[in-house]
């Protein structure tokens, strides 16, 4: 019987995560089809026992609900409760079981492309939202040499900063200091929508101080090459784009169901055609 699987959220109509997920099941030979499912807030619990009544192996869940999901599911595992956001369930006998892909899906796309162990790291971080929290709480674990935080509301990045009690070496910034300290960092990581099609003129940061070793990644992929790391790209610093974590996250998550890797650079190649290099 075919598998089913999907994504939730609202809005989902450009989602890209069915076009990856079912090329990967189709180049692995699993009889399976994953499917985006607009949800309101109101039918949240609905579609969550859906889940269940409708024997899925498991969901993707983005914006809104991605908090808001945990209240309904029977287990949440150590990744997600970290977090304190759920992007992958998995149907585990008659439990749904909340997991989180995307600190460690951005670690991944990272590793790819560090020279030197994240211990050996001074990283800045732009911005305190569920994104940064998954991204930053995912990154501490490894004892980074030094993180810090700056965000357009100061109190925002405070809260998150503290939430690892146990790491040391951070600081909370403006977006004005960090500019001023640019040197400082070996890698920079914009976790804010600024840029995000259809304002792609927008930078959230002046990289003018940036150091020449400084890696500059962007979460946001559309489009790929952002305001940010066009301006990194000129100055001949090395970047990270939006693309790698998408697809890492998608991969982590698709290996929770089917216990098999897909092919992250096939998945690469699709987000990259549908966008076409270029805002959509
Ligand atoms: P996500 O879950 O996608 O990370 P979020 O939780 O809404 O989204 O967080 C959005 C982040 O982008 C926050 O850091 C937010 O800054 P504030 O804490 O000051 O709100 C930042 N952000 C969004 N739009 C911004 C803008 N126009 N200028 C500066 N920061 C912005």
């Amino acid at each position: 019987m075919k598998q089913l699987y999907g994504v939730i959220g609202n809005p989902i109509g450009h989602s890209m995560s069915p076009d990856i997920h079912n090329a990967a099941l189709k180049d692995l030979g699993l009889d399976g089809h994953y499917h985006a499912f607009q949800v309101e807030n109101d039918n949240l619990k609905d579609a969550v026992k859906g889940i269940k009544a409708l024997g899925m192996i498991g969901i993707n869940v983005t914006v809104p609900h991605k908090v808001a999901i945990m209240e309904h599911l029977d287990h949440i595992d150590e990744s997600a409760k970290v977090l304190g956001a759920v992007n992958t369930v998995r149907t585990e006998g008659d439990m749904l079981v909340g997991y989180n892909t995307d600190g460690e899906g951005f670690v991944k796309s990272l590793r790819k492309i560090l020279d030197k162990p994240v211990q050996d790291l001074s990283i800045l971080m732009i911005g305190a939202g569920g994104a940064a929290r998954a991204i930053f709480t995912t990154i501490v674990r490894e004892n980074p040499k030094r993180f810090d935080i700056c965000n357009r509301t100061l109190e925002k990045a405070e809260q998150l900063i503290q939430s690892s009690p146990s790491f040391q070496n951070k600081q909370v910034l403006t977006i004005k200091e960090a500019e001023e300290n640019l040197e400082r960092y070996d890698v920079i990581i914009h976790t804010t929508s600024i840029g995000m099609y259809p304002d792609i003129d927008a930078v959230p940061i002046s990289l003018q101080r940036a150091a020449n070793r400084a890696i500059v990644c962007d979460i946001v992929y559309n489009p790929i090459r952002t305001a940010l790391l066009k301006q990194a790209e000129q100055k001949g610093l090395r970047t990270l784009d939006g693309v790698g974590m998408f697809v890492e996250q998608a991969a982590l998550s698709f290996q929770l169901w089917t216990g098999q890797e897909p092919d992250i650079d096939k998945m690469r190649a699709i987000v990259e055609a549908k966008l076409g290099g270029k805002e959509c």
